[in-house]
């Protein structure tokens, strides 16, 4: 190999780092890495590959900057604004705030983002491979954020089940629940008819095959899928209750309790997220960055 070559690739220093599964089947945290610093090749596919194998991966106090982590996000493909264009962190607008913050009476951010299991974006055509949320500000109680894995889910579904879905494809709708967050307390803006326009429902296979590893993954969720395409509705909605309660069953579930500077990146094509949330006078406050991914088969 020419010398020029191997100082180019070389030229970043190792980071000597750990993975270390969670003690279930769903997630690990990663111990000793540093992203304020520049991450060389080999130490960018170990961290890619432990997101593959464990879904979620929770990179532990990392002092880093808006910019840093949307450079980071980057390394793993292109960054989706969010259509809540004012909760986007001023001059950055890759950055969605994530808080049940309100300053002189306005949410600085989505309040309630995560209140009913869903996987971030799934409502676009081309869904989120994954999101990162960096944590800012956490209350002195409450707030975990749950991951349940869709892989497990589908692996464990019962015969009648996996045959009653196989083939067929379901509707996800960015508006199937945002009118239940419309109450005197709501979070929620009421969406202009630019937004509503790039919030078209949008149909993706039930079982979808993970791009990078092949494995097939259910990929439905109370949060944005509202039916399952050529079924009677009471069919429909049977059969969603029961694939939403298979999904979430305990042993697929990992259970995160954030700690101070976490950064938390999971795979939205592998697993589906809700916020526990915490009570209301205490304040939380996360930023969140998505990026997008393909379109489902
Ligand atoms: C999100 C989300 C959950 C939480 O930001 O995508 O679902 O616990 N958040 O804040
Ligand atoms: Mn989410």
């Amino acid at each position: 190999m020419p010398a020029a070559s191997l100082v180019s690739t070389s030229a970043i220093a190792a980071q000597s780092f750990e993975v270390r599964p969670f003690s279930g089947r769903v997630g690990a945290e990663i111990l000793g890495l540093d992203l304020s610093l520049p991450l060389n090749e080999l130490d960018f596919a170990r961290v890619h590959q432990a997101h593959l194998d464990h879904h979620v991966v929770v990179f532990r106090d990392q002092r880093i900057t808006p910019q840093q982590q949307i450079d980071f996000s980057r390394r793993f493909g292109v960054l989706q604004i969010h259509v809540l264009k004012q909760f986007l962190l001023h001059n950055h607008p890759e950055i969605l705030i994530v808080s049940n913050i309100v300053e002189d009476g306005q949410p600085i951010g989505l309040g309630d983002a995560g209140k009913y299991w869903h996987s971030d974006l799934s409502y676009k055509e081309l869904p989120s491979l994954g999101s990162m949320l960096h944590a800012q500000e956490l209350p002195s109680e409450g707030g975990d954020t749950l991951f349940a894995d869709m892989h497990l889910a589908w692996d464990t579904l019962p015969q009648h089940l996996r045959e009653a879905v196989e083939g067929r494809s379901a509707v996800h709708s960015y508006t199937a629940r945002y009118s239940e967050g419309h109450n005197a307390a709501s979070w929620r803006p009421t969406l202009t008819a630019e937004q509503l326009a790039q919030v078209v429902e949008v149909s993706h296979p039930i079982v979808r095959v993970h791009p990078e590893t092949g494995r097939k993954a259910l990929f439905v969720s109370e949060g944005f899928t509202t039916h399952i395409v050529g079924l009677p509705a009471d069919e429909s909605r049977q059969l969603l209750t029961e694939l939403y309660a298979h999904s979430v069953r305990a042993e697929h579930v990992y259970r995160h309790q954030w700690q101070a500077h976490d950064l938390v990146f999971w795979d939205n094509r592998s697993l589906i997220h809700l916020a526990a949330g915490c009570p209301a006078h205490l304040r939380r406050k996360l930023f969140r960055t998505t990026i997008q991914g393909d379109a489902p088969f």
